[in-house]
């Protein structure tokens, strides 16, 4: 009798103690993404990041084009991925984003490559926000310290910009 009772024990002992060594099986519960549409910002915010957006494409303006006085030198266009959503079927939605990042043009050696930055502009998507710009807020920035220029993005941009109001505001197209 007390044999059987210590064999019991034993495999009772056996089946609890590799259960206790093991991990509780019990996950933490997965939280679900919340679906509640989020808040955008209502001004236009420094682009966080946008270096590792995806590149729209490059243009260097030389001496002598019309807007040369503002934006000479060379330009780098980044979107997001709501951007890129516009770039792909033309209507740019909430949210989207896109940084003109301009630098000095630097001509030597029969190369031109980039000198010191000069702008990052920023035209950000948000109907509600900037109703009277077409749904686009523009903004600049000095520098990758997120520090502000003082614009009018209405006078400064958008009554340029208004030239292409077919294709939400929009000059550049995404190539492959
Ligand atoms: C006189 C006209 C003009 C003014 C003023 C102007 N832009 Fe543009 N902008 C352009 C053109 C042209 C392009 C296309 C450049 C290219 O294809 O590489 C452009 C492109 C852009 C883009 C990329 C998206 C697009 O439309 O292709 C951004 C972002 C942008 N501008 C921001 C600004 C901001 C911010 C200001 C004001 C500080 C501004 N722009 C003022 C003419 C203008």
């Amino acid at each position: 009798m007390k044999k059987t009772i210590l064999i019991t024990l034993l495999y009772a002992a056996a089946a609890v103690i590799p259960a206790c060594k093991q991990p509780s099986p019990e996950q933490p519960e997965q939280k679900a993404e919340p679906t509640a549409v989020k808040e955008l910002p209502a001004d236009v915010y420094y682009p966080e990041g946008f270096r590792n957006w995806t590149h729209v494409k490059s243009m260097i303006l030389e001496e002598g084009h019309p807007l040369y006085e503002s934006f000479g030198g060379i330009h780098h266009l980044y979107a997001n991925s709501e951007a890129m959503q516009g770039y792909r079927n033309g209507t740019f939605p909430d949210g989207s984003v896109i940084v003109f990042d301009l630098f000095h043009a630097v001509r030597a050696d029969n190369a031109v490559t980039e000198g010191d930055r000069k702008v990052v502009g920023v035209m950000y998507k948000n109907a509600k926000a900037f109703s009277e710009t077409g749904g686009w807020g523009f903004g600049g920035y000095k520098n990758l310290l997120g520090e502000k220029l003082d614009i009018d993005g209405k006078t400064a941009c958008y009554n340029c910009h208004t030239a292409q109001k077919d294709k939400d505001f929009v000059f550049s197209s995404y190539r492959e």
